[in-house]
């Protein structure tokens, strides 16, 4: 009887002990998902920021300045290295900053090879360095994580067949970069690269992170959890954007991200950030990318099927024709142009035909090196900028770049009242824009030329 009884408490007992164990695992699996956020909270992160404008502009090319000097990407970075205390955090899609092959004098890769020392030296200064990307066989990140980088691998073919195409950087979960230039000597010299820096920011920041944290937690996993950490969750987006200072003057902002599937709970997709930033357009559109085609390839049942991406294309068309709002869409001209661009263009375009009010401009920036190096001069930027905003992003707009690889984007809008002109980093956007869109660089007949070349030759080519 008495030994029943102790049998019982015994199992009781056991029950007891594993129940407690389980919920010990399940909370510790669930703080795992999400790193540490360094006490700052959303509570006490800081909104008082300061952003600046950071271009890469190929030595060859040469613009009228207008008296506005701007900061090159490689001042930008090596600021952000001189404030990092404790971490930096860097997505980026390339990891080319040395260029085994180059012995041309001067060498442009120099300012690459010094920032990747830099990079080499953290560990001295007890600057811890995390990396993600979906690189499987890169020299560069080898040669970090041999010097104490976190690299963690995000296999990007399993989850959507695509490429971890972000580019940012979080130092001390306080200063962020966003913007075009990735880990390239190419993004320090010989592309044109556009992005921003914000210091001061944690609050940005400390969101920022959290699309860090998911890419981090995808290492060494074949699936998306469907549920995450709280420290994963989006703090800010189109609908609650966070209210902040920048450079004293009253915006705010998001991060957006893409794919879909890469998209947390709350978090604004890519997509629905550059509609927002579009329809909240009152007089004008610019908009500065790589390569815009409304296609999107999928692989459906083993074949791939080419479909009509109307995602972008719809929104700009209402802008136009019914808001009356002025859009400028600059283009590259390279080598890996669809041919089909200048059908969507010429598309576009057609919608002003005789149409009081109406106006949509499309100009192709090209400028061709002597080299068989295809980006060398290519405008790379990936921005937008209307009269109360600016988005930042790291994808071209194609519509496969949004389906399948991951990028993020910044929106950032104002109030923009006249004693503001000039100041605002809206304004310094546009002025940037206007530089290119006036240069000899950017030509609208150009491409109207080349593209019957271009089809004429080879009709098959489609990317
Ligand atoms: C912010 O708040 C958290 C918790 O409320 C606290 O632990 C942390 O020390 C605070 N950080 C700063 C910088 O005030
Ligand atoms: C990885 O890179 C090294 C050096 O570039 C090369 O020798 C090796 O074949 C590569 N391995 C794979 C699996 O691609
Ligand atoms: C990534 O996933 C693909 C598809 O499952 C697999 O074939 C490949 O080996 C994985 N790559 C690495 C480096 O694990
Ligand atoms: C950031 O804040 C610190 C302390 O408030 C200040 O000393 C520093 O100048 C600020 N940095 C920038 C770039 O505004
Ligand atoms: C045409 O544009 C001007 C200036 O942007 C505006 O004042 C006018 O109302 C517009 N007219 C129509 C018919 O939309
Ligand atoms: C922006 O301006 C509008 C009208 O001038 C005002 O109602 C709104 O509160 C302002 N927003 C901010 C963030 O200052």
């Amino acid at each position: 009887y008495c030994s029943t009884t102790q049998q019982k408490c015994i199992a009781i007992f056991a029950l007891v002990c594993c129940f407690a164990v389980l919920v010990a695992l399940i909370f510790s699996s669930v703080d795992i998902w999400g790193d540490d956020e360094d006490g700052i909270t959303e509570e006490n992160c800081s909104k008082d920021c300061h952003i600046v404008l950071v271009e890469n502009i190929p030595d060859d090319l040469s613009f009228s300045m207008d008296g506005r000097p701007h900061l090159p990407v490689s001042v930008g970075f090596h600021t952000l290295l001189d404030q990092a205390k404790h971490s930096i955090e860097v997505v980026s899609s390339a990891w080319d900053l040395n260029s085994w092959d180059l012995e041309t004098i001067p060498n442009p890769a120099k300012q690459g090879q010094l920032l990747f020392q830099r990079l080499l030296r953290l560990k001295s200064r007890g600057v811890k360095l995390k990396i993600a990307s979906s690189l499987t066989n890169s020299t560069e990140l080898k040669a970090l994580a041999a010097h104490n980088a976190e690299v963690h691998f995000v296999n990007m073919t399993l989850f959507t067949r695509g490429g971890l195409h972000s580019s940012f950087w979080i130092v001390d979960r306080k200063h962020i970069y966003i913007g075009s230039a990735d880990m390239d000597w190419r993004s320090l010299s010989k592309r044109k690269e556009l992005g921003v820096v914000v210091y001061n920011c944690s609050c940005l920041a400390l969101d920022l992170h959290r699309v860090f944290s998911f890419y981090w937690q995808l290492h060494e996993r074949d699936y998306i959890p469907s549920i995450w950490s709280k420290r994963v969750t989006a703090l800010y987006g189109k609908n609650n954007a966070l209210q902040l200072q920048l450079n004293s003057t009253p915006a705010t902002a998001y991060v957006s991200t893409s794919p879909e599937l890469f998209c947390s709970k709350d978090r604004t997709r890519d997509v629905d950030a550059i509609y927002q930033v579009i329809q909240s357009a009152k007089t004008f559109i610019f908009i500065s990318v790589t390569d815009y085609l409304p296609l999107v390839k999928r692989s459906f049942r083993g074949t791939s099927v080419t479909r009509y991406w109307s995602s972008i294309d719809e929104v700009i068309r209402e802008a136009v024709v019914l808001r009356g709002v002025k859009v400028r869409l600059l283009i590259s001209f390279w080598k890996k142009t669809h041919p089909l661009t200048f059908n969507f263009v010429t598309s576009l375009k057609s919608l002003c035909v005789q149409l009081y009010n109406c106006s949509l401009e499309v100009r192709f920036f090209s400028h061709k090196e002597q080299n068989d190096d295809i980006q060398l001069g290519l405008n790379h930027n990936k921005y937008m900028v209307t009269d109360n905003a600016v988005y930042i992003g790291n994808h071209d707009w194609v519509g496969s770049d949004f389906a399948i690889n991951a990028g993020v984007g910044l929106v950032v809008k104002m109030n923009c009242s006249a004693e503001d002109r000039g100041v605002t980093i809206l304004e310094h956007v546009k002025a940037t824009f206007e530089r290119d869109w006036r240069s000899r660089y950017a030509q609208s007949r150009h491409g109207v030329k080349d593209h019957c070349k271009l089809n004429a030759q080879k009709p098959a080519d489609k990317k």
